[in-house]
């Protein structure tokens, strides 16, 4: 399972890079809203900063709802460097416009999905990646993993070669079970995916060992 980043602070996405573990970022208009990133020069500069400091994928939203808008604002995205994967929100001309990108060779992430509907469709206009929100369905007392299980099952039935990315993952937990299902990436905030190192086990034996090795050269 692929490990992306689900922030637009630069400083935890170097963090997470340094473990050795990253292999992509996903934002959107609220995660640069948080970081005081505004303003369309400064957004696609903070974009290419990203993509200079990951190898992988990076997700970069439109903001347009209309198809020509997707489609300009999509081009010029993909235009701003090879890593950058263009997410489209799952709406009747986010959908044309993923099936227009595909033709054009253009990758891309399509965003907010909360069924398997609209996972099939994602999948059929050719997304590179498709993003249910597992977080914000379990907000509403949905089980977002039985989603992820889903749309394994539609994909693996027809071979669909979208990509399955966990978004709005919240907790480690969340992490464990997108791969156990099989999700194909994971997309998560650096505490969630730090929380997959801790056990209590592994503290107490590292201080043991510790305690032993000064005992016997002090
Ligand atoms: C995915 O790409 C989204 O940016 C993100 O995972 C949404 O997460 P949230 O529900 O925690 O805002």
């Amino acid at each position: 399972m692929k490990f992306f980043i689900d922030t637009a602070n630069l400083e935890q996405i170097k963090e997470a890079q340094a473990l050795g573990i990253l292999d992509g970022v996903t934002t959107n208009p609220s995660l640069m809203a948080k970081e005081g990133i505004t303003g369309h020069d400064n957004i696609l500069k903070h974009y290419k900063a990203i993509c200079d400091i990951v190898d992988g994928d990076v997700s970069a939203e439109v903001v347009s709802t209309d198809f020509e808008g997707m489609v300009k604002e999509g081009e010029a995205l993909a235009d701003l460097h090879p890593q950058i994967v263009v997410k489209v929100p799952m709406i009747k001309e986010g959908l044309k416009a993923i099936a227009y990108f595909t033709e054009q060779g253009i990758r891309t992430n399509c965003t907010l999905v909360f069924s398997v509907g609209q996972a099939l469709l994602a999948a059929k206009a050719g997304a590179t990646y498709v993003s249910p929100f597992i977080g914000r369905l379990d907000d509403i007392s949905t089980d977002g993993l039985v989603l992820i299980e889903d749309i394994r099952t539609v994909y693996d039935n027809y071979e669909f070669e979208t990509q399955i990315l966990a978004a709005s993952v919240r907790h480690t937990m969340h992490i464990v079970e997108c791969a156990k299902i099989g999700a194909d990436v994971m997309t998560g905030p650096l505490n969630a995916i730090e929380g997959l190192l801790k056990h209590p086990l592994t503290d107490s034996g590292l201080e043991k060992f510790l305690a032993d090795y000064a005992k016997g050269n002090s």
